[in-house]
């Protein structure tokens, strides 16, 4: 098993810096602040930490607007502080993957400022700037993802920049090769800190259409979606020309030993699966989000299980993820009950998998009071349901003042259950989610099946996902309820099983043979 590569084995746990631990006092989660909490990781039994941007930044969206790539900001620490984070989490066997964000910057990037400054700046090529419509307006229908045109015209010059994002937000000109040379050079400044991997902002974003075509109008959008899905982004994103840009990330990060390189992509499973990139020479794991959107019925999961399966191109290792800081949490998506249910499903899934902070704890819906509202998305197209600010909520480590996780008011408020709801409690309770998850994870370890066995769905009707891992001898399956009531499932064959994990964590010595009942809201996994 140890020769197979950490990042196929691998558990990835999400950190968003902001929330995870304060360590000095001012509402706000730090370097210092994570390296505090590496053992519970380590005892949680992850394999690796991805953590969300805190490099210099006007925070204009929250560290995805980086004025300087090889630093890191005042708010979260020092470069020395990232080097001993480093080292403590590598002495615990935790990997450390960074996020890196090279569609855009942040408007204060000097870069941009000196591309900004005039039309014949040596950087001005380095952003997308285009000239006015003839009749003066703009360039073309492109939309921001955060609503509204995603041009801004600059007065000064005459001329519109591009933002896929905030206008904060310029996108950088991947067709320029410095701008290349510049951000594989920064990728390398990271790697030399020991950074075992990243994640790509917006993979699909990184090359627009040379002709600067309109995007067709999206004859599914209705009233109250956001902006951006006015349109279709096929001439913005996604564009034949990013998958040679991918290969160059991945070359660098080929310049150095057992390096990942992960894709944020949201796409249809057809386009997605094309950012393995020819021979498998794209990313190592182009994030399968297909469990944030879907119906959670076991048809659909099934159906869409099946297909990601079909897609992936040959030797293409598959990867799920549950949520992350864009997305609804997955216990305010599915319910409490279910979301234990979720943690099975993602934890026995064929490939990598990806849990967000705090979804160990079953953190669900958090009302942010108006006055309290941080995410500029949510105040740029307020009320339409696609508010972050409640998945991006502080850490809750105990049932004290604010959680453990600072000595002050916290920049975003806390979930209201945080005093059941906490490391410590739940830690104490043999039969908590955050037991459950240690189990699944621990139990993922033992299992040769679980980590890089086949997979096998299993008929089961309406109400029941099952699925069968195997690697050689080794042999398992799962069973997940995803209703509210009990069900019976015929197992596959007449010798008897063993119920080794239930997401109710009190079965597991139970003997089951021909068939299995499952209670509502149960996951259970069996072997022979
Ligand atoms: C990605 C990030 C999101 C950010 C956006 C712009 O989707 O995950 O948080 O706002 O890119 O950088």
């Amino acid at each position: 098993m140890s020769e197979v590569i950490w990042w196929k084995r691998g558990v990835i746990y999400q950190i968003y810096p902001r929330s995870y631990q304060d360590s000095n006092g001012d509402g706000i989660g730090d370097l210092n602040g994570i390296a505090s909490r590496l053992d519970y990781l380590a005892g949680l039994g992850v394999d690796a930490i991805w953590i969300s941007p805190f490099y210099p930044s006007p925070m204009a969206d929250f560290g995805y607007d980086i004025s300087d790539y090889c630093d890191v900001d005042p708010i979260f620490g020092t470069l020395q502080d990232f080097d001993r984070l480093v080292e403590r989490a590598h002495g615990l066997g935790l990997k450390v993957i960074l996020d890196f964000v090279p569609n855009h910057s942040s408007d204060q990037h000097p870069w941009f400022r000196e591309s900004r400054s005039s039309r014949s700046n040596p950087k001005r090529d380095w952003y997308i700037w285009r000239d006015p419509a003839p009749d003066g307006g703009l360039p073309n229908n492109w939309v921001s993802n955060f609503g509204g045109s995603a041009w801004e015209f600059d007065a000064s010059t005459g001329q519109y920049y591009y933002h896929a994002f905030l206008k904060e937000q310029p996108d950088l000109n991947w067709r320029n090769p410095e701008v290349r040379e510049a951000m594989h050079e920064a990728l390398r400044f990271w790697m030399r800190y020991g950074v075992d991997g990243f994640r790509v902002d917006v993979m699909w974003h990184l090359m627009k259409d040379e002709a600067f075509r309109d995007d067709p109008p999206n004859p599914g959008y209705r009233e109250g979606w956001p902006d951006v899905q006015r349109v279709l982004q096929v001439n913005s994103a996604d564009r034949p020309e990013v998958h040679e840009v991918v290969r160059g990330l991945r070359r660098v990060l080929d310049e150095f030993p057992d390096r990942v390189l992960i894709g944020e992509i949201y796409l249809p499973i057809e386009r997605l699966v094309t950012y393995y990139g020819e021979d498998l020479s794209g990313a190592h794991l182009p994030f399968n989000f297909q469990l944030i959107n879907a119906q959670w019925n076991a048809p659909t999961l099934a159906s869409l299980i099946a297909e990601y399966e079909a897609a992936l191109p040959p030797g293409g290792w598959p990867n799920w993820v549950l949520g992350n800081h864009d997305q609804k949490r997955i216990a305010a998506r599915v319910g409490e009950e279910q979301a234990r249910v979720a943690g099975m499903l993602l934890l026995t899934l064929r490939g990598t998998p990806t849990m967000y902070y705090g979804d160990e704890l079953g953190i669900g819906a958090v009302t942010i009071p108006p006055d309290a509202v941080q995410d500029p998305w949510e105040k740029n197209e307020p009320g339409l349901g696609f508010n972050r600010d409640p998945q991006r909520t502080p850490m809750q480590w105990c049932p004290g003042e604010q959680a453990g996780f600072s000595s002050t008011k916290p920049w975003l408020p806390l979930s209201d259950h945080f005093r059941e709801a906490n490391v410590e409690t739940l830690s104490k309770d043999p039969r908590s989610i955050l037991s459950l998850y240690r189990a699944l994870i621990a139990f993922r370890v033992q299992r040769p099946a679980l980590r890089l066995g086949d997979l096998r769905l299993l008929p089961c009707g309406e109400r029941v996902l099952a699925y069968e891992r195997r690697l050689g001898d080794d042999r398992i399956t799962v069973a997940l309820n995803l209703s509210s009531e009990g069900q019976v499932v015929e197992l596959s064959s007449r010798e008897s099983h063993r119920v080794i994990l239930s997401t109710y964590l009190d079965r597991q010595t139970e003997v089951a043979t021909a068939t299995v009942t499952l209670r509502p809201n149960e996951g259970i996994i069996i072997a022979a």
